[in-house]
């Protein structure tokens, strides 16, 4: 009795151990491209090795699960096996069986496990003659604390095939004799790196690893550690050094190869070697590259070099560009330092560098500072004063023996940056013979003039960056034929059109990816790049759009459109039926429509019943906020989920709109004060968003600032305390204070031009000390230009305590054009509508 009930308690305990197998701890069989038979057992959560598998795999992917430990004869039965995965499990214990039977097992994976290889039993890997592949990398951290650590070589020395050897590099290395025996040996990647700090591999640690090697990876070591010159000597058949990222120095990556001269390497990767962790006397962060320092390197032929983030900051002549064979490149980049190329002989040497390497493809040069366009200087004896460095003596010289730099590009040429340089002094052409250029980058570049880039460079582009230049010195004209992805935000086309220009003429048929964001764009207008063509990706984020452009209406294949970040406040009937014409031809189309002006209001009604019913897709799954006519902020998808509760009162509101129009007809002349007291702020925020909107859009300017405040240090509190209270959270309107708002390292003159030109109004608060604010005369100049070209502006001066002597006599002399109001900062207020807060605020909201 009591032995049946066991069995039955059994029975069961096995019943449900089966079938838990059985639904979650099954395998999928598959094969892959080389025809192999799969076990897909990944991520399953097995707690062991899988005992009922087909006994054909021949691949079995066992990562992600929770295996602790490899136990005797587990494996045996999988004799075909060629291919086993353990990445990511938590295996911290191999028995000395664990891989019996695994006689043609190729490559073995078992990185990120809590193996520690010092337990690891020797004869463990013995049945394993055959393979080529170990990963052991990412397991357990070894730390002795004064002694080098000895990599158990007894139990590697069993892989007599091991090709590809991946290992944790631990401090003070010592590959025991055991190595020896590992000939074929042609892969050593060290995957993480405890290297301490000061710790040391010398000319004897790789002594015992085989001279076949070819590839060596010693990288993200973040400590500083000293490399002995001689530590490459064994390896004559190096093809591919990696260091990145493993602060070394310079000095000493460079120092090390000198076993390969005249000889031929596929990759040297520098990248971050130098960093800011170190610097000190012997290893200084800034690099300066002599002669004597590239001498190794310049004497290899390299496939591919990079040197990028190293600290470099200046080269001798001769030194960096000096290569022997620069015919060997295919891949140079050296992005990332601090390399001048400030005088001609430096310039000439990239130059000639670039036009020697005739088999390049790929060529980098970015994020270079250099020096800075026309700086302003202090005076020493006066030091409130700037002296410019304007038509300077050495600049003259300096333009003219930089005037014509034609750049020869190789014909292998595909992928060029030049991206975030300071200054590429001289005009720049690139001329090419048969150019296959398909991605060009020179965004974020200083130029002083725009590269002249012929026609003929450009017949393969597919891909081309210009944002952060200037569309106004932009390619005058450019045939583009294969361009496919055009980036241009950043890129100031509002100036151009302003101007009255074409922002990019050019003929790209093939363009199916633009990004105009950044742009302060209102409008855009008919561009030849956009006729007959098949964008499919269209953003024109963070713009100053009001409504849907008109252009869009010509991109008939459109996917994607990104309008978010701009002040659309809702889409009108025309482009709502054509959204919906071409949904239904291909399917797909999305909307991003975050962070805009979205309103619900009666006007828009219409749009937001569309916004429910349209087969359009919006990015954010249409989870906007949209503002109320009470200016409260609601959630849009709650208020088309009801929209009879919100809208009710629409035909009510009716009156206003009449009343409207007849106040526009009159609109002209004057406004009756009694009826815009009658009607109330309601009335006038109308009008202010309606009518103005329709003005702007017939003078294309665009406003990105209600009022620009201009006043001296003293009037800040006030400003603070009052002004800013009530023009911002009372009254809603968007101010420039350059205190606040002008970003540091800005050029003030012309920030502040800028934002006069964008500000609707401009308010002058002149106090007795107002004439001693270095800016006023400028701002007030701005100011007065600004009204006589576009006469939309009011400028208003806030007299506060001032003597008549103290107004500014440029704001005398157009005495007719200003309004003042006159202010006792310390007067009382009785109420809002007697005060001249009332008079401000009614100045401010109409025009
Ligand atoms: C291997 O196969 C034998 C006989 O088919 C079986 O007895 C044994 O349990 C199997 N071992 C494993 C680990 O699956
Ligand atoms: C595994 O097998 C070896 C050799 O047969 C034996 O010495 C060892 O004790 C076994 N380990 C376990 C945990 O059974
Ligand atoms: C991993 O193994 C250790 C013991 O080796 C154990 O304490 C731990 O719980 C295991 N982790 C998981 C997730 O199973
Ligand atoms: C690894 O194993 C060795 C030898 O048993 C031992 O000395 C060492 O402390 C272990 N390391 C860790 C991190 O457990
Ligand atoms: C061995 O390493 C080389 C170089 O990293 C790699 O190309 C090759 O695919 C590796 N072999 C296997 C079987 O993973
Ligand atoms: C290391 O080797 C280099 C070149 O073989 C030799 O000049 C140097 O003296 C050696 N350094 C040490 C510490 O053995
Ligand atoms: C190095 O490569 C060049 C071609 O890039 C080849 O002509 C030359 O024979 C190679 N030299 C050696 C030593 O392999
Ligand atoms: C230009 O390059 C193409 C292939 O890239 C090649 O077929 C053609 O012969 C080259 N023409 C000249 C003049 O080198
Ligand atoms: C660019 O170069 C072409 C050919 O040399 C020349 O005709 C054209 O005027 C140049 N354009 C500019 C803006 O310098
Ligand atoms: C636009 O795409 C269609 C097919 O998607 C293609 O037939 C047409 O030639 C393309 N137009 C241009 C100008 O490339
Ligand atoms: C815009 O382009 C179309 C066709 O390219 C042309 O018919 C139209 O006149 C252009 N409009 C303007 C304002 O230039
Ligand atoms: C909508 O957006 C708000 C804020 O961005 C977020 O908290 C909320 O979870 C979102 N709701 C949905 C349904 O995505």
């Amino acid at each position: 009795m009591n032995n049946g009930g066991k069995s039955f308690w059994l029975l069961i305990m096995l019943l449900t151990v089966f079938m838990y197998g059985a639904t979650n701890l099954s395998c999928d069989y598959g094969s892959n491209l080389k025809n192999q038979l799969v076990a897909h057992c990944d991520n399953r959560g097995f707690i062991s090795v899988p005992r009922n598998l087909n006994r054909n795999i021949q691949v079995l992917d066992l990562s992600n699960n929770l295996i602790p430990v490899i136990k005797n004869n587990t494996l045996i039965n999988y004799t075909k096996m060629e291919i086993l995965i353990l990445n990511s499990n938590n295996i911290s214990e191999v028995h000395e069986c664990g891989f019996e039977g695994l006689r043609y097992l190729r490559i073995l994976r078992m990185e990120n496990n809590a193996i520690n290889i010092s337990k690891l039993p020797s004869r463990v890997f013995r049945p394993l003659e055959n393979l080529m592949v170990l990963e052991i990398g990412w397991n357990e951290k070894q730390w002795m604390e004064h002694e080098s650590f000895v990599y158990p070589d007894k139990v590697f020395s069993n892989l007599k095939s091991l090709q590809n050897l991946s290992i944790d590099l631990f401090d003070r290395p010592v590959f025991g004799n055991g190595f020896k025996l590992l000939q074929n040996l042609a892969v050593l990647n060290f995957r993480r790196c405890y290297m301490r700090k000061h710790g040391k591999l010398s000319n004897e640690t790789f002594r015992n690893i085989s001279p076949k090697l070819r590839e060596l990876y010693i990288t993200r070591c973040h400590h500083f550690f000293h490399i002995d010159k001689g530590i490459l000597r064994y390896f004559p058949q190096l093809k591919i050094l990696d260091l990145s990222h493993s602060y070394i120095h310079l000095y000493q990556a460079l120092n090390i190869l000198y076993p390969y001269q005249n000889k031929n390497m596929s990759v040297i990767n520098f990248h971050h070697i130098s960093d800011k962790s170190i610097n000190n006397d012997k290893f200084p962060y800034s690099v300066i590259i002599t002669k004597e320092l590239m001498r190794y390197l310049k004497s290899i032929c390299i496939e591919a070099l990079d040197l990028s983030a190293t600290g470099i900051v200046d080269d001798e002549f001769y030194s960096l560009f000096s290569f022997q064979y620069p015919g060997c490149f295919k891949t140079f980049i050296i992005s990332a330092n601090r390399l001048p190329s400030t005088t001609l002989e430096h310039y000439l040497q990239t130059v000639v560098f670039l036009t020697r390497a005739t088999n390049l493809k790929t060529y980098d040069m970015s994020y270079l500072p250099a020096q800075f366009l026309n700086p302003l200087y202090l005076d020493v004896y006066h030091p409130e004063k700037f002296i410019g460095s304007h038509n300077q003596e050495k600049q003259h010289i300096f333009h003219k023996s930089f005037r014509h730099i034609t750049i020869n590009l190789p014909p292998l040429l595909e992928f060029v940056r030049f991206t975030h340089m300071t200054v590429v002094s001289a005009s720049v052409s690139f001329r090419c013979k048969n150019a296959s250029l398909r991605y060009f980058d020179v965004s974020y570049s200083i130029f002083e003039q725009y590269p002249n880039v012929s026609n003929e460079c450009v017949k393969e582009l597919i891909y081309l960056d210009v944002s952060g230049l200037s569309s106004t010195t932009m390619f005058q004209s450019i045939s583009l034929p294969k361009l496919t992805t055009l980036k241009m935000t950043h890129a100031s086309i509002d100036r151009s059109i302003i101007e009255g220009r074409q922002w990019m003429l050019g003929h790209a048929p093939k363009l199916k990816s633009v990004d105009l964001s950044f742009n302060n764009l209102w409008t855009l207008l008919n561009t030849t790049l956009f006729n007959d063509n098949n964008i499919t990706h269209f953003n024109l984020s963070n713009n100053f759009f009001r409504r849907v452009p008109s252009t869009v209406y010509k991109l008939r294949h459109l996917e994607l459109l990104d309008l978010s970040n701009n002040l659309i406040t809702s889409i009108d009937y025309t482009f709502r039926k054509w959204f919906d014409e071409i949904i239904v031809q291909h399917q797909n189309l999305s909307i991003n429509l975050d962070n805009n002006a979205l309103v619900c209001s009666c006007d828009t009604v219409e749009f937001l019943l569309w916004l429910t019913k349209t087969k359009v897709s919006f990015v954010n799954g249409n989870n906007y906020t949209c503002t109320m006519s009470n200016n409260s902020q609601v959630n849009l998808i709650k208020v088309t989920k009801d929209i009879n509760k919100y809208f009710a009162d629409c035909q009510a509101t009716l009156w206003l709109r009449i009343g409207i129009i007849l106040i526009s007809c009159t609109f002209g002349v004057s406004i009756p004060f009694s009826i815009l007291y009658y009607y109330r702020w309601k009335l006038i925020l109308f009008l202010f968003r309606t009518f103005r909107r329709a003005v702007e859009r017939d003078l294309y300017v665009n406003y990105e600032y209600d009022v620009y405040i201009s006043y001296e240090e003293r009037s800040i509190s006030w400003i603070k305390n009052h002004l800013l209270p009530k023009a911002e959270k009372e009254w809603g309107l968007k101010t420039f204070v350059h205190d606040r708002d002008l970003l540091p390292g800005e050029l003030t003159s012309d920030s502040k031009a800028l934002s006069i030109h964008q500000s609707r109004h401009v308010i002058f608060i002149i106090t007795e000390r107002f004439c001693e604010y270095q800016w006023g005369s400028f701002e007030i100049e701005r100011a007065k230009y600004e009204k006589y070209t576009q006469n939309l502006m009011k400028i208003i001066v806030i007299l506060q305590n001032v003597h008549v002597n103290d107004i500014p006599e440029q704001l005398v002399d157009i005495s007719n054009d200003v309004i003042f109001i006159k202010w006792d900062e310390h007067e009382t207020e009785i109420s809002e509508n007697q005060t001249r807060w009332f008079k401000l605020k009614t100045l401010l909201f109409l025009n």
